[in-house]
């Protein structure tokens, strides 16, 4: 008799797993100018005409500023026992430095408070791409004193609530802050510079460094962990030859193995140093700073790459070889969900981390909100399969070892998508913007489900 498959459950990973959503801060909660927030890069980025689709902006978002209570009240009804969040550091430091605003502390005291009075535990995350405008001011991630002002802000935030949150991640995609806020400029700050993306990724690494010691030594809580969220992507050639070879090895290196092997080995990968070493401004100690012991690697993991050379081959240069018949998200990424076990796989091969957490994971379909009758209803299926697929995928990499202790879908609520505004859709509950209406997608239902086991 065959066997039947069985369909993947809450009961096949581990009682003591981390299931929830992932949010950022600019990208959910509005109340730009309130409190005494100060202005971060994506406000500047986000209103300069050309810069995000149609014009958006993070002003009001999903609200969520305000909406706080009854999302968490939503993710309670769902059987989320985690949730991934992100402070605004200019709601913190409005000038990045120096004064602290409370008002901003106590925004994300309530926050916390309201999580764990709802059995679910926080994840902050501090750095998701708003850095505070008037440290871009001065140079940003390209100067050595944003790296040290990220440690007053970490020791700001830790004070207040080092003894209520669970897991701290200093910060969100290092990669995509520095190349593609540097380097391709599709993001804030919107540079154009490999130079700078290179010095962008030795301070935030070295941001991520300093903030480790002094989040440890505010925490009170005894189960805290500490960690750092990588984007990753699993790179293949995209054909037999020697160039897609190469593409492909060049693309695993400046998106994983920058990162990763300054974490987990204290140095840059040997593969890329005639073109990153001659830019790093890497001192004394540093690489022994950023080195020390994580609790857990955060891993963001969307799609795999095929990778195809171009001509005049160069850093950060290369195409992608689209699949006849394969699915395509509305981002035009791959639904391939072999490529994350294959990359869960390698990192924990390569690094053998203490812990692995799925930080996020998700996709963008065109949803559509149909009203009718009855109760208002989005069907994606599309995404609900997206999920189960990366679901299994990592329960396959569990079964064989990686340590993986947690799933934060992403996204939670459909948002700001940074350069694409609000036309890609990532929620597994639906946004009304015009009413700010929350409608929980099929997808939604189905991960609600899945957790009642
Ligand atoms: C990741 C970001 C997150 C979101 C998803 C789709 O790179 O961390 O904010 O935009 O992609």
């Amino acid at each position: 008799m065959d066997e039947q498959r069985k369909p993947i459950s809450r009961s096949d990973f581990p009682a003591d797993f981390a299931w929830g959503t992932a949010t950022a801060s600019y990208q959910i909660e509005g109340a730009f100018n309130e409190d005494g927030r100060g202005l971060s890069i994506w406000d500047t980025f986000s209103h300069t005409p050309g810069k995000t689709r149609d014009g958006d902006t993070g002003d009001v978002a999903d609200d969520h500023y305000h909406r706080y209570k009854e999302d968490i009240a939503l993710m309670r009804e769902l059987g989320f026992n985690s949730y991934r969040f992100s402070i605004a550091w200019p709601r913190i430091l409005p000038e990045g430095r120096g004064k602290v605003n409370s008002k901003g502390l106590d925004f994300y005291e309530r926050l916390v408070d309201t999580l764990l009075a709802n059995g679910i535990e926080p994840y902050a995350t501090l750095y998701h791409w708003d850095l505070p405008q008037a440290l871009q001011d001065k140079g940003g991630w390209k100067e050595r004193f944003t790296p040290q002002a990220f440690e007053e802000y970490a020791d700001a935030v830790s004070r207040r609530l080092g003894d209520r949150v669970k897991g701290w991640i200093t910060l969100n995609e290092p990669a995509v802050s520095a190349f593609v806020g540097h380097v391709e400029g599709r993001h804030a700050p919107g540079e154009h510079s490999f130079q700078a993306g290179i010095r962008a990724t030795h301070h935030l690494l070295l941001a991520h460094g300093l903030a480790m010691p002094v989040l440890r030594s505010n925490n009170r809580r005894k189960d805290a962990e500490f960690g750092i969220t990588l984007s990753t992507t699993f790179a293949e050639p995209g054909d037999d030859s020697q160039q897609a070879y190469e593409a492909a090895v060049m693309v695993d290196n400046f998106n994983n193995r920058i990162f990763m092997d300054p974490l987990f080995k204290g140095r840059y990968p040997s593969a890329i140093s005639n073109l990153i070493d001659q830019y790093l401004p890497v001192q004394g100690g540093d690489l022994e700073k950023i080195a020390a012991p994580l609790d857990f690697i955060g891993i963001n993991y969307y799609f795999r790459t095929l990778a195809l050379a171009v001509e005049d081959q160069q850093a950060l240069k290369y195409k992608t070889r689209k699949v006849k018949g394969a699915q395509y998200t509305e981002m035009d990424w791959e639904v391939e969900p072999e490529g994350f076990y294959n990359l869960l796989k390698m990192v924990n091969t390569d690094y053998k981390p203490a812990k692995i957490l799925i930080t996020e994971n998700g996709a963008a379909f065109p949803d559509r909100l149909e009203e009718g009758q009855g109760q208002p209803a989005v069907h994606d299926p599309d995404r609900t399969n997206y999920l189960k697929g990366h679901f299994e995928a990592a329960l396959k990499a569990l079964k064989e070892g990686a340590p993986i202790r947690g799933y934060f879908v992403w996204s939670f609520l459909d948002n700001f998508e940074w350069a694409q505004g609000y036309s890609k859709r990532f929620g597994i509950v639906y946004v009304d913007y015009p009413t700010q209406r929350r409608i929980v997608k099929d997808s939604g239902r189905w991960y609600q489900t899945f957790l009642r086991g």
